[in-house]
């Protein structure tokens, strides 16, 4: 056995189970002996600079270990936290600050398609997991396809710094497609966005882009592809897309991955205060290195006086030739109206295609996390553009099959204090020894472990061993005993320092 403990590489085509499920990995997982149904991928890793301090969150998707989870690792990637496997699998998971507090903020749900129509609930935990909130939407306003318990939709999840949510719900709405020469009683689907109490439900603000978008704008071709027109989701024409939104200043800033527009709208009358196209410039004249297609993640920011916005731009649809992905922060001027690139992520020496997904953070340091969506890869570059970190979590996968993916991901000065126990198990070798292997799942501050040993259950005084957390499941070898005891030394709360696993019985061999 490794000091490690048990790190097991599964390689390709390994068969593992998860919820009840077969799975086929794509690519390899850990696994731990303290907890069995767990099984994140293991990263692949090249740093090359000096990174931002931080952890990585995502919510990981596809065809590998335990298939669909909420994950924070080290950057080196060592697991901290992985959310209970048999709980709804999550999606867009993203770390927040609310009320003063971080938290995590998750959205769960049905999804209709695989191009992003869904209905569910935003889910707000805090740092010890626990539930907050629900963050639900009922509007009987839209008209959709069926019931459902909650009408949110996964492509944003967003806490705003006044502790409002903001987020997006896809609507179908009949609608009159012979401008672009579909029929006349033809369906669309429609993007709302809406800000919400978090803690009533109650809607603040409600924009829908069909009273804003003309479909003549859309780029996506599916008016003419898709058959029949009905009311079905696969049916409505996704003439807009709306993919991210979020609160700045006096407005809010939406992303319409359909139509390559960043739309700046107005907080008080729902006006469009102006609108950034990714090919023609909109309201905007662009410089060519600014330019965008099939975008995600777009942000606006001030710093030191100017106004920036930020995005992820795929450049590509569903359709080759497949384009270079790369992340951009663009500079905006709303007198002369100009918009220019300030700097391209790109990866180094990764072509990088991504036809879904995908994010951009800036980071404290001024460093910049780009996630590259439908590819499983997390980038840090420079602010001068020079990359310094890759973590892989899934293979490079053609851009129009991705086998493991996530809808974006970050990086956060995140401490988790679980109000679980940690586990332990235990078993006696061959020599009489004993080997012991404890994790504590979440526990981000974990420094070291006590291992009490002893001949009875009621007798655990011998502290047999202190050693150093060295991964998410420390091991560690003690002499003969019957039963064991661990105690985590070392941020388990901020009030409490220590906390104890239960008593378990040594098995009688590894
Ligand atoms: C690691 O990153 C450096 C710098 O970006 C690059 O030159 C090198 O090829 C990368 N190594 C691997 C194994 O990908
Ligand atoms: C929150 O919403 C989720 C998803 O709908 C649901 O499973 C869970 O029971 C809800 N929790 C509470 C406390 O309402
Ligand atoms: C959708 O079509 C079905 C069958 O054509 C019909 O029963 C249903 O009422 C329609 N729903 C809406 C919202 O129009
Ligand atoms: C890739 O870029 C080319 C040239 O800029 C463009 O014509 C093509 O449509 C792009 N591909 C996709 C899938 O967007
Ligand atoms: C992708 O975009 C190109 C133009 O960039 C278009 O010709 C093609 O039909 C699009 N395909 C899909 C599936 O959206
Ligand atoms: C006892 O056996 C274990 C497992 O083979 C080994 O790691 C350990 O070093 C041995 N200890 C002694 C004292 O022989
Ligand atoms: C601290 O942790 C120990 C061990 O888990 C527990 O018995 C004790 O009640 C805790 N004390 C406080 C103040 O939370």
């Amino acid at each position: 056995m490794k000091s490690l403990g048990v790190l097991a590489l599964v390689l390709t085509a390994a068969i593992a189970k998860a919820q009840s499920t077969t799975i086929v990995s794509i690519w390899p997982y850990q696994t731990f002996v303290t907890e069995p149904n767990l099984r994140p991928p293991i990263a692949a890793l090249n740093k090359t600079g000096d990174t931002a301090p931080g952890h990585i969150i995502f919510a990981q998707s596809g065809r590998v270990g335990a298939e669909q989870a909420g994950i924070i690792t080290t950057e080196n990637g060592q697991l901290l936290w992985n959310s209970d496997p048999t709980l709804p699998k999550m999606s867009t998971l993203t770390p927040f600050v609310l009320d003063g507090k971080k938290v995590l903020a998750y959205w769960t749900g049905i999804s209709l398609d695989s191009r992003g129509d869904d209905y569910g609930t935003v889910t707000i935990i805090d740092d010890s997991y626990q539930f907050l909130y629900n963050i639900t939407l009922a509007d009987p306003d839209l008209q959709l396809y069926g019931v459902y318990p909650s009408l949110l939709n996964s492509h944003e999840v967003y806490i705003t710094d006044h502790g409002t949510f903001v987020g997006l719900s896809y609507d179908a709405i009949p609608w009159d497609l012979s401008p672009v020469g579909g029929p006349t009683e033809g369906w669309l689907r429609d993007g709302v966005v809406y800000e919400i109490d978090i803690k009533t439900n109650n809607v603040l603000f409600k924009w829908r882009a069909s009273e804003h978008i003309q479909i003549t704008r859309s780029r996506d071709p599916g008016h003419s592809q898709r058959s029949g027109f009905g009311n079905s989701s696969d049916s409505a024409w996704d003439y807009v897309h709306l993919n991210s939104v979020s609160s700045f200043e006096d407005g809010y800033i939406i992303s319409a991955r359909h139509t390559f527009d960043a739309i700046y709208v107005s907080k008080s009358t729902g006006n469009v205060i102006w609108r950034l196209q990714g090919e023609d410039g909109g309201d905007f004249s662009l410089s060519p290195g600014a330019a965008f297609r099939w975008q995600h993640d777009i942000r606006l920011e001030r710093s030191r006086g100017e106004l920036l916005l930020h995005l992820h731009d795929n450049e590509n649809n569903y359709t080759a030739p497949y384009n270079a992905t790369t992340g951009k922060l663009i500079k905006l001027d709303t007198e002369a109206m100009t918009a220019e690139e300030v700097q391209i992520f790109a990866p180094s020496y990764e072509r990088l295609q991504a036809s879904s997904g995908g994010s951009y953070q800036p980071l404290r340091n001024d460093n910049v996390l780009i996630y590259f969506g439908s590819q499983p890869v997390i980038k840090e570059f420079r602010r001068d553009g020079v990359e310094i970190y890759s973590y892989r979590f899934g293979p490079s996968d053609a851009p129009t099959n991705p086998g493991v993916g996530a809808y974006r991901a970050f990086k956060s000065e995140w401490k988790g204090y679980p109000i679980t126990s940690p586990k332990v198990s235990a078993c006696r070798n061959s020599n009489g020894t004993v080997n012991v292997f404890m994790s504590w799942n979440g526990a981000t501050e974990t420094k070291s472990w006590n291992i009490y040993s002893g001949s009875s259950q009621s007798n655990l005084k011998h502290k047999a061993a202190t050693v150093k957390k060295v991964d998410f499941e420390t091991f560690a070898t003690i002499p003969e005993a019957s039963f064991v005891q661990v105690e985590a030394i070392g941020g388990c709360s901020i009030h409490n320092e220590t906390r104890l696993s239960d008593v378990v019985a040594v098995s009688e061999s590894c």
